[in-house]
């Protein structure tokens, strides 16, 4: 049985009360945070932990990220506090930044994925954080979403992948920023970026410098005829999703050009884009700020599938601030599947 408690009005003391109790048994909470939905669990019980996984069909080696409440936490579950995590944690926390420092002995190898690190935040989410204080709980949370869906950043979401699964929803409303969290490793030097997320790099690289970027971080956009397997496919609805990239005219162009195509072939054709009117079969308007385009963009990409498309086109947008993860996101959505116009 599922427990929805509805807390869009703010956090419910006697509310989050029930939850935490339910995090203490060792079993799964979603909860809200300001990038996306997390599936929680106490991030030190093996048993607890294990239940994310098979919950969400993730594969054992992707750890999980651990969230904690106040600062101090981070010498519970990391070995070493390197100056640059304080740094960082100073200025960014709580917020949509992750931080991957060696493992502390306490935190069990099914939480890192079997790794000799660990990845921490601190939530900037009232009720994230009065659930891991009450819980007095480091919370492992993934993304609440089957795995390869995209992720939830309504209750509603988490309820169509997980309801009748899972103990508890805790329902706080749209999530602000809609993509993750960005994760930096701190145990290499320079730092390297894992995953862009919800904080801009470039912020980040204000503080504590250079930033490396993993290569797999913009992937390898590929032609269409090129397309490589659904093994790379992530984030992604059942349509098969087509990015069209360059200067916006053109990509217009293109998209109107692709619709017609496919129409013709008796394909039903849904279209995510800023600002105009499309002949699609359904139209998500993604707004017109690198803000607004994140927030929408799961949700985009869930509407779509709903509306029952065959085939999703989406406008690609530049890679600077968040553009940088609305293109990350996008692109594993597409399986890399990729027009450059
Ligand atoms: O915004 C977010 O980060 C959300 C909310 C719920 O906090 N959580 C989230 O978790 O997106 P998840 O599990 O969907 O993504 C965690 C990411 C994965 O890419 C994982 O591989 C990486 O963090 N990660 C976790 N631990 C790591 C580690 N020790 N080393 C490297 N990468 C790690
Ligand atoms: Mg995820």
């Amino acid at each position: 049985m599922t427990i929805v408690i509805n807390m869009r009005e703010g956090v419910d003391w006697e509310k989050i009360k029930i939850a935490a109790r339910f995090i203490r048994e060792g079993k799964l909470v979603a909860f809200p945070t300001e990038t996306v939905y997390g599936l929680g669990a106490d991030a030190l019980n093996e048993n607890a932990v294990k239940r994310i996984f098979e919950a969400k069909g993730r594969p054992p080696d992707n750890p999980l990220i651990i969230h904690i409440a106040e600062f101090d936490q981070v010498y519970e579950l990391a070995r070493e506090v390197p100056e640059k995590a304080k740094m960082l944690a100073e200025k960014f926390w709580p917020g949509p930044l992750t931080i991957v420092l060696p493992k502390g002995d306490k935190v069990p190898y099914a939480t890192t994925g079997g790794l000799e690190t660990v990845a921490i935040r601190m939530p900037a989410h009232e009720i994230a954080l009065a659930l891991i204080k009450t819980s007095k709980r480091p919370i492992a949370a993934p993304s609440a979403n089957i795995s390869g869906k995209p992720s939830p950043t309504l209750a509603e979401h988490v309820a169509d992948d997980f309801y009748g699964r899972i103990e508890c929803i805790i329902d706080g409303g749209e999530t602000k920023i809609g993509v993750e969290s960005t994760v930096i490793d701190l145990t290499t030097e320079p730092p390297m970026l894992l995953r862009p997320g919800g904080l801009p790099l470039e912020e980040i690289e204000r503080v504590i410098g250079k930033i490396k970027i993993h290569p797999a971080v913009k992937g390898k956009p590929v032609k269409l005829a090129k397309a490589p397997g659904m093994k790379y496919k992530h984030y992604a609805p059942d349509a098969q999703v087509i990015v069209i990239e360059g200067e916006r005219e053109r990509v217009k162009e293109k998209i109107n050009e692709l619709i017609k195509r496919y129409k013709a072939q008796g394909m039903r054709v849904g279209v995510m884009a800023t600002g105009d009117f499309y002949k699609a079969d359904a139209y998500f308007n993604m707004g017109e700020s690198e803000e607004e385009i994140a927030r929408n963009l799961f949700k985009a990409l869930r509407e779509l599938d709903k509306s029952g498309v065959d085939v999703i086109l989406a406008e690609g947008i530049e890679e600077k601030g968040l553009g940088l993860a609305v293109m990350n996101r996008l692109r594993k959505a597409a399986g890399y599947r990729v027009i450059k116009v």
